[in-house]
């Protein structure tokens, strides 16, 4: 009886859409380049004089399992999975906000009441369920005592508040809430999950039971709460199709007579559509007034429909999408997609978009042209939703490759210009930063340095700053001096901060693979951007350049803000300090110095940094007269090998415990006080109410002090001269190092202090070869006052935008003790703490799977007072200069993996550092 679709496979007829969840990852680059936020699109093209333009890829949310369903409100996204979850994403952040354990079955289909209070779902477990979406509660569960097997579609009238469901039985059923109270008690056992089950039930060949499939362990669970309803048999309507009931959806205005009467639209399996008038009279039961039939024999199954106004959309499995007239009913065209097999149809701002197998999407103008095609996913696109949010046309789609992606489609109507300055205008100019790469180690790069400057000159130049490129001694990369004047009747009282940034970034190259997609354009995934230099310094800067645009606008711009965005950070700051003194009148007074280049202690309590450590860079070099020479032929006790050498007088510099042996090394370094003693056993409660399983406070506060108030030594690397094999004797042996210092050292001093002893060291050897010392660059460490204003206003606006912080227990974070032992280490010798420890785990792990066990707790509001181990040269260099105090906010988290593979920031956290450099560039009182 049923009229199947073609990938059938008993029992739903969906098979297709319910196997094939294994993961994979999509390799197509939808990103763009910075020439052009937009590009043309090759092929097939409109003829209309609008270029064809590929949509921006906004984001894309990434699950472990198929996308069914997708309802998008004014806030937030919804899906619907194969594993019968409702995934809740914010539509601001992008964050996933909540999981609603939703059904036993895959969530077939999705849909809101008119004011988006209610959200409807229904299930391949017989069930429609209701729920609350402001706290994502269960309202009612709404079931049939008959077998309607899957329930592949559910729309809300709200007017009648009444939900209409189409199933896999052919029949179309509907409960008035209204009459919820009126109506008898379910009796328990007519429930589905109490009930035999047609197809797994029933006795195979031989009188053998198939058992019922259950679900996974630590799978979803069935959703409990809410108040269980049973449809009554008079409100159904037995062979609404004569074929599943694959689609439904209410339009208004299509009834002549009554331009605000809805009425129902189902399509199904049959080829069919149904037009039904709703009887408000009478429980909201269904009376068919029309029949849409394209004139075929045998009609296609119709898997999808769309309406806007008085037009209507099909799509059917063999790519066809026919255009219907609802008020003359008449079929008025017939388009066929590219996109194969039409699972998914969305109409908005003007535009058609069809979707389907191929994973391609299609948009189609008024004109039915074609106008762009864009690959979205990497296989079946199952569902689509177009809706407009903050006045930003947005489409968004999802499929089998178990990810979501939101599109800009914003070609389709121009934002208005007040909303031109949001977030996503600042994600935009990220992206674009991001775009160029402004490796300042690598000379290959110059060009992009000096074109990543410009542009961001630009963004300076389009907010209204007064800018200048300061030159630096060739061939270092330029300095970007902008200025923003505060309101001039303010004059008398104006203060000056100088904001300072790098837009030079560490080299990646990807050759590997190891990048999440391409590290210069920048990729929303799961609430993180990820890009080259988002985080190390290109995101906080863009932030703090949208933080005074804001002001500007607001007209509450009172002080002058001085930007200082050097191209030479990575490298040592070369030539900044020559830059800033060759334009010392230039650049004016300074009353307080701010900067934004570091991370938070773990992920989740906001910090401030008040300490860093300096930094020599050296290279050690040890030459002999002797060419390259071969071990076999010429070794012998009588000849000074270089790389011996070398070795040895390296090892002098380090005794057991990492203890660095020049003597007088440590001679300056004061020793801990009372109150930094306060700050770090502060910081160890905070980090251990969060992650218990971070052990022994003592250790943490020991392997902290270790990285931000202690010194140490690194040899990163040795080069040899000659071919590389193992009977080389080399001429020349050379190794780098360097030493983080610690306040009241000073580099120029431990530079004296190392060169002389590796010399007197190497004298000792009484080797015929030549040692030489370099020293590559210097950083002095810094210190900041952390009792003064400008981190008493950063602490103030952290805790206004921030707000209580929670902290998320989550069991598959790593702790300390399970490091230590997956490694072997042990006990007596605890691994340090380091970054990757204290992170939510690692970046590519995160975001998948979620923590059931997580109980949200309330941590202090007050940001924790930290150091930092890293170097930044120009920060002690500037408070000398200027004579002004600098702090630090550090914007990124502790997973940001800064100078390694898959570099990334949090969405909120550039977002929310924009609003707390606003209120810090506004509150901030004159010295
Ligand atoms: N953002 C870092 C500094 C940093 C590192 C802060 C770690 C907090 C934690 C900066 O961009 C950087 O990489 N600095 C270099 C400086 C060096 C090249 C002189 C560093 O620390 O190695
Ligand atoms: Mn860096």
């Amino acid at each position: 009886m049923y009229h199947d679709p073609k990938p059938v496979e008993s029992p739903s007829g969906l098979e297709v859409f319910r196997n094939g969840a294994i993961g994979r990852k999509w390799t197509r680059d939808t990103t763009v380049p910075h020439e052009a936020m937009e590009v043309e699109v090759h092929g097939r093209r409109a003829a209309s004089t609008k270029p064809a333009v590929t949509p921006v890829l906004l984001h894309r949310l990434r699950h472990d399992k198929s996308i069914l369903a997708l309802v998008v409100s004014s806030t937030n996204i919804f899906a619907g999975t194969q594993g019968g979850e409702i995934l809740v994403y914010s539509l601001d952040t992008y964050e996933r906000v909540a999981v609603i354990e939703g059904h036993r079955g895959s969530v077939l289909g999705l849909c809101l009441s008119q004011d988006q209070d209610l959200l409807f779902s229904s299930a391949g477990d017989r069930i429609v369920n209701v729920w609350n979406t402001q706290n994502f509660s269960r309202l009612y569960s709404i079931y049939s005592t008959y077998d309607v097997g899957d329930i592949f579609c559910v729309s809300y009238s709200s007017t009648l508040q009444t939900v209409y469901l189409g199933a896999q039985n052919t029949s179309i059923q509907w409960y008035d809430l209204r009459e919820k109270d009126t109506r008898p008690q379910p009796s328990p056992t007519s429930h589905p999950s109490f009930r035999e089950d047609r197809f797994f039930d029933s006795p195979g060949p031989g009188g053998v039971r198939t058992p019922r499939p259950q679900p996974p362990e630590g799978g979803p669970r069935h959703a409990t709460g809410g108040r269980i309803l049973e449809l009554d048999k008079q409100y159904i309507r037995q062979f609404a199709h004569y074929g599943y009931v694959y689609c439904m959806l209410l339009a208004r205005g299509i009834l002549s007579d009554d331009p605000t009467e809805e009425i129902l639209i189902s399509g199904g399996g049959d080829g069919v559509i149904r037009l039904w008038q709703l009887d408000a009279a009478n429980g909201g039961a269904i009376h068919e007034i029309h029949k849409l039939e394209d004139g075929r024999e045998e009609g296609e199954a119709v898997l999808t429909l769309a309406v806007e106004g008085t037009f209507l959309y099909s799509g059917r499995l063999d790519g066809e999408i026919n255009v219907w007239d609802l008020e003359t009913k008449q079929l008025v065209r017939n388009l066929k997609a590219e996109t194969d097999d039409v699972l998914t149809l969305s109409v908005g701002g003007g535009f058609l978009f069809t979707a389907g197998v191929s994973g391609i999407v299609q948009k189609f103008n008024r004109q039915y042209e074609t106008v762009t095609e864009f690959q979205a996913h990497d296989r079946l696109i199952l569902a689509s939703a177009f809706a407009i949010i903050n006045d930003r046309p947005t489409f968004v789609t999802g499929g089998n490759d178990n990810t979501i992606a939101v599109w800009n489609v914003r070609d389709c109507i121009s934002a208005p210009s007040s909303k031109r300055t949001s977030n996503e205008h600042l994600i935009e100019s990220l992206k674009q930063f991001i775009s160029f790469r402004t490796v300042s180690s690598d000379p290959r790069y110059k060009g992009d340095c000096r074109r990543g400057a410009s542009y961001l000159r630009s963004v300076f130049k389009n907010f209204g700053a007064a800018t200048e490129m300061l030159n630096t001694e060739d061939p270092y990369n330029p300095v970007i001096l902008a200025k923003f004047r505060g309101n001039p009747a303010k004059s008398a009282s104006r203060k000056k901060i100088l904001f300072y940034g790098h837009y030079d970034v560490i080299p990646a190259e990807n050759e590997q693979g190891k990048w999440i997609g391409d590290p210069f354009s920048l990729l929303g995934i799961d609430g993180y951007l990820y890009g080259r230099g988002v985080s190390d310094n290109k995101g906080p800067i863009m932030a703090a350049i949208y933080a005074v645009n804001d002001l500007k606008e607001e007209q509450a711009l009172d002080s002058d803000v001085i930007f200082l965005i050097e191209g030479e950070e990575e490298c040592g700051s070369r030539g900044f300090e020559d830059a800033v003194r060759n334009n010392k009148e230039l650049i004016g007074n300074v009353d307080w110095i701010l900067l934004a280049n570091s991370y938070w202690l773990d992920d989740h309590v906001p910090c401030l940094t008040y300490g860093l450590r300096g930094v020599i860079h050296a290279t050690i070099k040890v030459e002999s007269q002797h060419p390259d020479l071969h071990s076999g032929v010429d070794g012998s006790a009588m000849l000074d090998e270089s790389l011996k050498d070398l070795i040895m007088v390296l090892a002098k510099l380090m005794g057991p415990e990492g203890k660095i042996e020049i003597p007088g090394f440590y001679d300056p370094i004061l020793p801990i006080s009372n109150e930094e003693k306060r700050l770090y056993s502060e910081i160890t409660e905070t980090l251990l109410r969060g992650n218990p399983e971070l052990g022994d406070p003592r250790q943490l506060a020991i392997s902290l002090m270790r990285r931000w108030r202690e010194a140490s030594l690194t040899i990163h690397r040795f080069h040899t001269s000659g071919p590389e094999n193992s009977t080389i004797i080399p001429r020349m042996a050379e190794a780098s190092l360097s030493l983080r210092l610690v306040p009241n050292q000073t580099s120029a001093e431990v530079a004296r202090i190392l060169t002389d002893f590796l010399h007197s060291e190497f004298a000792k050897l009484a080797s015929q070869n030549r040692l030489e010392v370099t020293i590559d660059h210097q950083a002095e460490p810094w210190l900041g006052d952390f009792h003064n204003e400008i981190f008493k206003t950063l602490e103030e606006a952290i805790m206004e935008v921030w707000g209580p912080t929670p902290g998320r227990r989550k069991s598959s974070v790593s702790t300390l003790k399970s490091i230590s032992e997956r490694h072997g280490y042990s006990d007596s010798k605890p691994s340090p703490a380091t970054s990757s420890t204290l992170a939510n785990g690692p970046a590519e792990g995160d975001g998948v799977g979620y923590d059931e066990t997580s109980e949200p707790t309330t941590l202090a509001r007050k940001p924790l007072y930290i150091r930092e181990g890293g170097s930044i040269p120009s920060i002690r260099f500037l408070e000398k200069e200027f004579e002004a105090p600098a702090a630090h906010l550090p914007c990124g988290q502790a997973s940001d993996s800064a100078h390694l593979d898959n570099e990334r920031l949090r969405q909120l956290n550039l977002t929310n550092s924009r609003e707390i450099f606003k209120k810090v560039f506004r509150d901030l009182p004159k010295k």
